[in-house]
C-alpha cells in the first residue's frame, strides 16, 4: 500500500510555500550564479555517461532542501520500496506495478501475488529472442518461402509510442533487412498509406494489445488480415504472417492468431510502460535482440541507481522535485522536452502519453478532489527545430514553462561541422533563456548599428528578454541501447516519484474511458442516414451534418 499524505499538509510544503513567497519569487538565476562559483557543481548529478545539470533553476540550497524534506514528508522511500517488491500500488486496478521486472538482471526473485514473476519473463524473454534469431536468419519464412523483410506493428499508446520513439531513436542500429512500420490510428489512411510499402509474403504484422480489445487496434488487425488473405488466400497461413502481443490469450484465440504465435505479458505491466515487454518485439526484430537486451540492461541500471542512491543525488528524484516546484509554486503548467538529437524526435511524444496518462488526476489516493496542480501538459520538438517554431513564447512570452534540454556529445552521423553547430544552440539557449537581455544592453547595441535615439526608444522593449527561464541539461555521451535505457527510465521514476508526492495514482488511467465508451454508443448511429436527437443539440447537429456531408 502507498501512503495515503496529502503533501500540502506536511511541514516541508508550508516551508516551502513561505521560502517561495519570501525568497524565491523573484529570485534570479543569473544572481544566484554571480553569488556562487561552485553553483554548477553543487547542482549538478552525474550517472554513467549522463551529465544531468539542473543549476539553471530558480532555485537554491534551501529550495532544495526543502524539496528533498518534501520527498520524506511523503514517505517516498516507502513507495519506492513498495514498487519494486510488487506490492499492489496500482490500488484502483488491484493490480502490482513490475515493468522493472522486465529489466531485472539482478538474478533475484520479485513476487507478484506470491509468485515470483521472474520465470515468466525469462520464458517470454527466450521466446522473443528465438523468434528474433529465426526471422532474422531466415528460418522463419513467409508462406511462399520468403524471408521476412517487414514488421508492421499495430498498435495505439503504449503499444505503439514506446516502440515506435525507441525504433527511431535506434536507427542506426537497425538490422540489415528488417523495415518496421508502425498503424496506430483507426483513421484507415493510416493503414492504407502502409499497404504500397509492404508486401504480404514477406511481412509479419504483430498485434500489439495488453487487452486485445481496443477499437482502433482490433479494427486495423482485422483490415491488416482481410488485406493478407486477399493474396495468400488460405487462412492456414496467418500463422506465418500474424503474431499477437498480449495479455488476453482468449482474445488473441478469437482474432484467429494460433496461442504458440503469442509472445505475454501480464497484467502488472501498464500500457505506457511496456516498452520492455514483449511490446517490445518490434523493437527487438528492428534493432536485434542484443540491443534489445542492452536498452533493458540500461533501465536496469537506473533502476538500481534510483533504488540505492539518496534522494539528494538522485537524478530521477532532483528531475521530479525541480517540476513539483515549478507547478506547485511558481504555478506552470507545462513542462517542454527539447531532444537536440534528431533520432530522439518522438521523445517528448513519448513522455507525453508516459506523463500525462500517469499523472493527469484530480483524485488523491483516498479518494477525495485535490486542491493543488498534479500532472503538467508535456510537449515537444526537436531542437533546433522548435528555435524556430515555439521558443519565440518561451523567451518571451508570459508564462514560465520548464524545459528539458537532451544532447548526445557523439552524433551517429558526424558531418561537418553540423554537431557542433548543433551543440552551440544546445547551449546557447539554456544561456539565453537563463541570461535574457537587458534593455540597456539592446539599446547599446542598436546604437552600435547605427540607429537614431527615437528609433532605439521605440524598438527596444520588444527586443528585451526578461530571462530567468528555468532549464534542465541533460548531455549524454552518445545515444545507444543502453543509455537509451537508462534515459527513458530515469524518466519513468521521475514520473512515479512526482505522482506518490501527489497523493494520486499513477498507473490507472480512467480518464480515457468515458469517450470509448461513448463512440461505441455513436457508432451504431452512424450506421444509415437517419436524422439522429438522443444527444445534445451540439452533438444530434455534428453527427446529422457528418451524415448530410458524406453523401
Ligand atoms: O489510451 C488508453 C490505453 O489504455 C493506454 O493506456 C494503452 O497504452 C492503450 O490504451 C492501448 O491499450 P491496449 O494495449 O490494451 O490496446
Amino acid at each position: 500500500m502507498l501512503p495515503k499524505i496529502n503533501p500540502t499538509t506536511t511541514q516541508a510544503w508550508l516551508l516551502l510555500r513561505k521560502h517561495f513567497e519570501d525568497e524565491m519569487r523573484h529570485a534570479k538565476v543569473k544572481e544566484l550564479f554571480a553569488q556562487d562559483g561552485d553553483r554548477f557543481q553543487k547542482f549538478s548529478l552525474k550517472f554513467d555517461d549522463i551529465l544531468f545539470d539542473y543549476s539553471k533553476n530558480i532555485i537554491n540550497q534551501k529550495t532544495l532542501h526543502l524539496l528533498l524534506q518534501l520527498a520524506e514528508d511523503c514517505n517516498l522511500k516507502d513507495a519506492i520500496a513498495a514498487m519494486f517488491d510488487g506490492e499492489k500500488i496500482n490500488e484502483t486496478e488491484d493490480r502490482s506495478v513490475l515493468h522493472t521486472a522486465l529489466r531485472n538482471f539482478s538474478g533475484n526473485p520479485i513476487y507478484s501475488d506470491g509468485k515470483d514473476v521472474m520465470q515468466e519473463v525469462h520464458r517470454v524473454q527466450a521466446q522473443m529472442k528465438a523468434f528474433c534469431e529465426k526471422v532474422h536468419s531466415g528460418d522463419w519464412k513467409g508462406y511462399t518461402g520468403k524471408k521476412i523483410k517487414y514488421i508492421v506493428n499495430i498498435g495505439i499508446g503504449g503499444s505503439d509510442l514506446g516502440p515506435v520513439m525507441v525504433t527511431e531513436a535506434l536507427k542506426p542500429y537497425w538490422s540489415h533487412g528488417i523495415h518496421p512500420y508502425f498503424v496506430s490510428n483507426v483513421d484507415g489512411t493510416h493503414i492504407a498509406e502502409t499497404f504500397p510499402l509492404i508486401n504480404p509474403e514477406e511481412t509479419i504484422f504483430l498485434i500489439a494489445s495488453k487487452t486485445f480489445t481496443t477499437q482502433e487496434t482490433m479494427t486495423n488487425a482485422h483490415t491488416a488480415r482481410e488485406w493478407f488473405l486477399q493474396t495468400a488466400k488460405d487462412e492456414k497461413h496467418i500463422a506465418k504472417h500474424f503474431v499477437a502481443l498480449s495479455t488476453n490469450e482468449k482474445e488473441v484465440s478469437k482474432f484467429g492468431i494460433d496461442t504458440a504465435n503469442m509472445f505475454e505479458f501480464w497484467d502488472w505491466v501498464g500500457g505506457r510502460y511496456s516498452l520492455w515487454s514483449a511490446i517490445g518485439l518490434s523493437i527487438a526484430l528492428t534493432i536485434g535482440y542484443d540491443n534489445f537486451e542492452a536498452l533493458l540492461k540500461g533501465a536496469y541500471k537506473t533502476d538500481e541507481y534510483f533504488k540505492s542512491t539518496p534522494f539528494d543525488k538522485n537524478i530521477s528524484v532532483i528531475m521530479a522535485l525541480v517540476g513539483l516546484w515549478y507547478t506547485n509554486f511558481f504555478k506552470s503548467q507545462t513542462e517542454v522536452i527539447l531532444p537536440y538529437d534528431q533520432y530522439l524526435h518522438r521523445f517528448s511524444a513519448y513522455f507525453q502519453q508516459g506523463n500525462m496518462e500517469s499523472n493527469g488526476k484530480h483524485v488523491d489516493r483516498k479518494g477525495g478532489e485535490v486542491s493543488y496542480s498534479t500532472g503538467p501538459v508535456i510537449w515537444g520538438e526537436p531542437g533546433t527545430n522548435g528555435q524556430h517554431a515555439f521558443y519565440q513564447l518561451i523567451h518571451q512570452g508570459t508564462v514560465i514553462i520548464p524545459a528539458d534540454f537532451i544532447a548526445p556529445a557523439i552524433s551517429h552521423n558526424p558531418l561537418g561541422d553540423h554537431h557542433n553547430k548543433l551543440l552551440s544552440n544546445f547551449f546557447a539557449q539554456t544561456e539565453a533563456l537563463m541570461n535574457g537581455k537587458t534593455e540597456a544592453v539592446v539599446k547599446e547595441e542598436l546604437k552600435e548599428q547605427g540607429k537614431s535615439d527615437e528609433d532605439i526608444k521605440k524598438i527596444a522593449p520588444f527586443k528585451v528578454f526578461e530571462g530567468n527561464k528555468p532549464t534542465n541539461s541533460i548531455l549524454l555521451k552518445k545515444i545507444t541501447p543502453e543509455s537509451l535505457g537508462e534515459l527513458i527510465a530515469l524518466y519513468e521514476h521521475k514520473i512515479f516519484v512526482q505522482g506518490i508526492i501527489w497523493n494520486i495514482f499513477s498507473f490507472d488511467q480512467w480518464g480515457v474511458e468515458l469517450g470509448k465508451q461513448l463512440a461505441g454508443k455513436i457508432l451504431p448511429e452512424l450506421a444509415d442516414d437517419a436524422a439522429i436527437t438522443t444527444h445534445d443539440s451540439s452533438t444530434n447537429g455534428l453527427i446529422n451534418a457528418y451524415k448530410e456531408l458524406r453523401k
